[in-house]
């Protein structure tokens, strides 16, 4: 496994990536800085915490189906960062999460107010370096913004219906349209065709989808000191996911008690516990895990017109980094 979570990468890829992305931090941390100490220290919390750095990975790996990484394309990767570490700010109130990154949240080391202030400084700073690359790159930063945002609230109210099919299109709202602009950034910014373009935005979204796949199924399977995150967030939470929806169709009597419990938001923390357990070993959680395989496939197979090359043979290997995770 490579430092960037890639297994195989070809060496002279790994050597730009890892230049470009060196780059990505550095000029993330110094943009990041307000006019008060206060302000500097709240944005670069969750900067400074680490992060797996996906967005920009991909913004780096799809500039090589054009004329690969310049300043522009490390800006254009610097942006999908802030706008995902802005998202972060605002998730963490709204989900009352206390870890991050394995650190507190800011909301839980400040508090919401602060948490919800500091997420909308880091768009202003999204903003202000985006509009150096130009009129399309800001309409499409929007027109994404407002998907994400549209999943986010819609995952919050519930939708009406088949359970399934609005889990699904919150998921592709809220985690693949900012996955798939990173990817089409990259493509766009560093000059690949029109053709390419389009191919590096689907193949994006449908990665996105299979990570927050893996995100959900982590939330469950995964303890704190691998995610960083606290486990059974969801769960305290009442937000539906692809395991949750998949006990919740069943018709076996062994699960009515389960399905009880995750009728509404856990709040005893003993219950909580009680839900990991059972999910852990439910077959619904292998369920996910199968559904996730096919999402993490169909996105390689959105690549078959590519042509062969390292970048191309990193997203696939991107594709089963991401399976590995949620194992
Ligand atoms: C967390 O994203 C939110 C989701 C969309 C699942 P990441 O898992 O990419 O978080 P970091 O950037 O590594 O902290
Ligand atoms: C977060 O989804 C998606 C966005 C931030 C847009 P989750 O709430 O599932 O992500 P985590 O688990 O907090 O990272
Ligand atoms: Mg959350
Ligand atoms: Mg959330």
């Amino acid at each position: 496994m490579s430092t960037l979570g890639i297994p195989h990468l070809a060496p002279e890829l790994e050597s730009a990536l890892v230049a470009g992305l060196g780059e990505v931090e550095e000029f993330l941390v110094s943009h990041v800085e307000g006019e008060y100490p206060f302000i500097t220290e709240a944005s670069r919390h969750l900067a400074l915490a680490g992060g797996k750095r996906l967005r920009p990975l991909l913004t780096l790996l799809s500039s090589q189906f054009g004329q690969g990484i310049s300043k522009d394309v490390i800006k254009a990767a610097v942006v999908v960062e802030l706008t995902h570490l802005a998202t972060l700010y605002h998730d963490d109130v709204m989900d009352e999460a206390p870890l991050r990154r394995g650190v507190p949240s800011a909301n839980a080391r400040w508090d919401n107010t602060i948490a919800i202030l500091t997420g909308d400084f880091l768009f202003a700073k999204a903003s202000d370096l985006l509009a150096d690359l130009g009129p399309e790159a800001v309409r499409i930063q929007a027109r994404t913004f407002e998907r994400l945002v549209t999943g986010q609230i819609m995952e919050t109210v519930g939708g009406e219906g088949d359970q399934l099919a609005h889990y699904l299109k919150v998921v592709a709202d809220k985690t693949g349209s900012l996955i798939s602009t990173s990817a089409r950034f990259g493509a766009m910014i560093g000059g690949a065709s029109p053709q390419e373009v389009e191919t590096l935005t689907i193949f994006g979204e449908q990665i996105g989808v299979a990570f927050q796949l893996a995100d959900d199924v982590i939330d469950i399977a995964s303890e704190s000191g691998i995610s960083g995150k606290t486990p059974g967030t969801d769960l305290r939470e009442g937000v539906p996911t692809l395991v949750t929806l998949h006990v919740m169709a069943s018709t076996n009597p062994a699960d009515s008690h389960l399905k009880s419990l995750l009728s509404k938001p856990i709040e005893d923390e003993k219950i909580v516990k009680e839900v990991l357990a059972a999910l852990r070993v439910h077959p619904a959680l292998e369920f996910s895990r199968n559904r996730l395989h096919e999402y993490s496939n169909g996105a390689k197979g959105s690549l078959d017109s590519l042509p062969d090359s390292p970048a191309k043979a990193a997203l696939v290997s991107l594709c089963d980094a991401i399976i590995e995770r949620s194992a």
